[in-house]
């Protein structure tokens, strides 16, 4: 297996600056595929997975083009989208599959969607569901539940429709199939998601509704505007820097402009709960239509355990792997509870995390639906294996940068899945061989 070994070198001093935000890459290449007109992105994120995206938009029969740096997309609406001539793979984006599924819904032509092994291990009945409520034929192993998915969309409805899980990516499918079915779909979440989908729809002239905890949008309609958008620093990929600078003495580090939308950046207010010494500098407060931007400052500073329940786990979904860290070298217990989403992401999570600190020593209980982790004031030393899952090779790869004798990340090129440069990144700060 290969492996990398990472260990401090400096304190995390100084500036840097994020790849551009995932989820919002993902969404700004669909709603552009389907814009009547061209749209220029500005910022894409370089992550694989949001090439697999701009693959699925092209196997559509989308012209897209690079320009110094700024993405064009020429769409010509829903109605100029084409049937793909092979299967489509995803690789390991869980994102492109679920939310692809919910414009393939709306086609009248077959796509076939797959991906990697552990895309094709992770639940997909939560999206064939509405979309096949909505009129569109789905197919799926397992009885529906796992990819490849084959889909045969065309005339949709709107449903009114309670998600059983909190899932901004379902959420989204059921949204974009939504575009073009008749009649009204309604929406009600759990627990609020992510809203980047809503807001890049409200800036493309789509109107929204939103009243008593149900989001509503009116179809049917052949396409959405166009619109020029700069995407903003992942916070997902800053949740880890943020981290290292918390653990490693002497630290004083800036993250510039990062994407603050608050229903991601629940990870700043459980650090600040545990004593992080973090200042915000919003310098574009967004808007309905417009993502909140700025600055994060973060200081080394001593951490406690705190307690995170189910109704903020939405909010810091992707950023668990980097809390484990701050949990593991924290005074006393952390609780994350309500975290069973955990278990069906890139991998399981929860056992990824429990496993690889369990093996430094740290005292973690694996609960089905979450971690209990005991602080200590310094890990162990060995090789952590990444399962493949880019959040846990970064999370990992952090705890290695602020120990002396450091760790071994096994299989650490995963990192390309969301953050491709995260390895010269992190050199700035940390020794790397
Ligand atoms: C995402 C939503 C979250 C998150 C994933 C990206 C998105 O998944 O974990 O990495 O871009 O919508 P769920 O919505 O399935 O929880």
């Amino acid at each position: 297996m290969k492996a990398c070994h990472v260990a401090s070198r400096w304190p995390f001093r100084g500036s840097i600056r994020m790849p551009g935000d995932k989820s919002v890459s993902h969404r700004a290449l669909m709603l552009a595929a389907i814009a009547q007109g061209k749209s220029k992105i500005a910022g894409l994120s370089p992550a694989r997975d949001v090439k697999s995206t701009l693959g699925f938009v092209r196997m559509l029969g989308v012209k897209v083009r690079r320009l110094s740096g700024v993405l064009e997309v020429f769409g010509e609406g829903f109605a100029g989208l084409r049937e793909p001539e092979d299967v489509v793979n995803l690789g390991n984006s869980g994102t492109s599959m679920r939310l692809g599924a919910g414009i393939a819904a709306a086609c009248p032509f077959l796509t076939v969607l797959t991906g990697d092994a552990s895309l094709r291990s992770r639940p997909m009945a939560r999206v064939i569901e509405p979309l096949r409520r909505m009129g569109a034929n789905i197919l799926g192993r397992g009885n529906a539940r796992l990819g490849p998915l084959v889909i045969a969309g065309g005339a949709l409805k709107g449903i009114e429709y309670t998600l059983s899980q909190a899932s901004a990516q379902v959420k989204s499918a059921v949204l974009l199939a939504g575009l073009r079915a008749h009649g009204q779909t309604r929406l009600k979440e759990p627990i609020k998601t992510r809203d980047h989908t809503e807001r890049l729809l409200r800036r493309q002239g789509v109107e929204l509704g939103e009243a008593d905890g149900w989001l509503t949008l009116d179809g049917p309609r052949e396409a959405v505007g166009p619109f020029m958008l700069s995407v903003p620093g992942d916070f997902s990929s800053a949740a880890f820097f943020l981290v290292g600078a918390l653990l490693k003495e002497g630290s004083d580090l800036l993250i510039e402009d990062v994407g603050l939308n608050p229903l991601r950046t629940g990870l700043l207010r459980v650090l600040e709960r545990m004593g992080a010494r973090i200042e915000v500098h919003v310098y574009d407060e967004g808007g309905e239509d417009e993502e909140p931007r700025g600055d994060i400052r973060v200081w080394h500073s001593p951490l406690k355990g705190v307690d995170v329940s189910e109704n903020e786990l939405p909010s810091l979904i992707d950023e668990v792997p980097a809390l484990c860290v701050a949990a593991a070298l924290a005074q006393g217990r952390t609780r994350i509870l309500g975290a069973k989403e955990l278990r069906v992401k890139e991998s399981d999570r929860l056992r990824a995390m429990a496993t690889g600190l369990q093996g430094l020593g740290v005292e973690v209980e694996e609960l089905e639906d979450g971690l209990v982790i005991h602080g200590t004031p310094k890990v162990g030393f060995g090789l952590v294996d990444s399962f493949l899952d880019h959040r846990i090779a970064m999370a990992f790869a952090i705890l290695g940068s602020v120990t002396s004798d450091g760790l071994h990340i096994g299989r650490p090129e995963c990192v390309e899945i969301s953050y491709p440069g995260f390895w010269q990144d992190l050199e700035k700060f940390a020794k790397i061989g």
